[in-house]
């Protein structure tokens, strides 16, 4: 089949500016719960551009985390491209692709660094935090892994310079 010969009719719905809600992250929390109730796979998942020096905009799919009036919030490597980008250049662009509902939400804005304690308190309630911290667990044997974990919790419990390794390698479990 021709890639130009794939189509099909949009007909779920219109959008009507009356029926939006004035307040645009109400009008988000809405649709986010439709997309979760209609079971698409990944709801929370939302592309991030960013620009490089040149210009050059870059995009990849991360996971929502959290959205208020505050903003919209995901957690990254620091040592990530989007990251090493957004803190040159913290003009962001989001988009929640709802194809399937026919539906988009595209978010422009400005990056900002979420506090110390709200990170820490994302990798705690991490299922996955030990391999999170690890990303080269492969390259390590499982005593390794375990010693360098206590290390770890050891210097999470006395020293806050610890979120910044934990930032460093945070998303390395992707
Ligand atoms: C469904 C899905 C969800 C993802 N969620 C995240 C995420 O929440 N945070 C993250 O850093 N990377 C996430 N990734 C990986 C990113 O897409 C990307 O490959 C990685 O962050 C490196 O991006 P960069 O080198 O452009 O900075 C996800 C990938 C997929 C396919």
């Amino acid at each position: 089949m021709k890639i130009a010969d794939i189509r099909r009719s949009y007909v779920k719905d219109k959008l009507d500016l009356d029926q939006l809600n004035p307040d645009p992250f109400v009008q988000f929390e809405t649709w986010l719960q439709a997309a979760i109730a209609a079971e698409l796979p990944d709801p929370t998942a939302m592309c991030v551009a960013t620009v490089d020096a040149n210009g050059q905009p870059s995009q990849r799919l991360v996971l929502l985390k959290d959205v208020s009036p505050a903003g919209f919030v995901f957690y990254t490597n620091l040592g990530s491209r989007k990251a090493n980008e957004l803190s040159i250049n913290p003009k962001v662009c989001l988009h929640f692709p709802w194809h399937p509902l026919e539906r988009q939400v595209i978010v422009y804005g400005e990056a900002q660094r979420v506090p110390t304690s709200q990170v820490l308190q994302y990798f705690l309630s991490r299922p996955k935090r030990v391999s999170s911290l690890h990303g080269l667990q492969s390259k390590v044997g499982r005593f390794q892994l375990g010693r360098r974990y206590c290390r770890n919790l050891r210097k999470l419990s006395i020293n806050l310079n610890m979120v910044k390794f934990l930032c460093l390698h945070f998303g390395a479990d992707f």
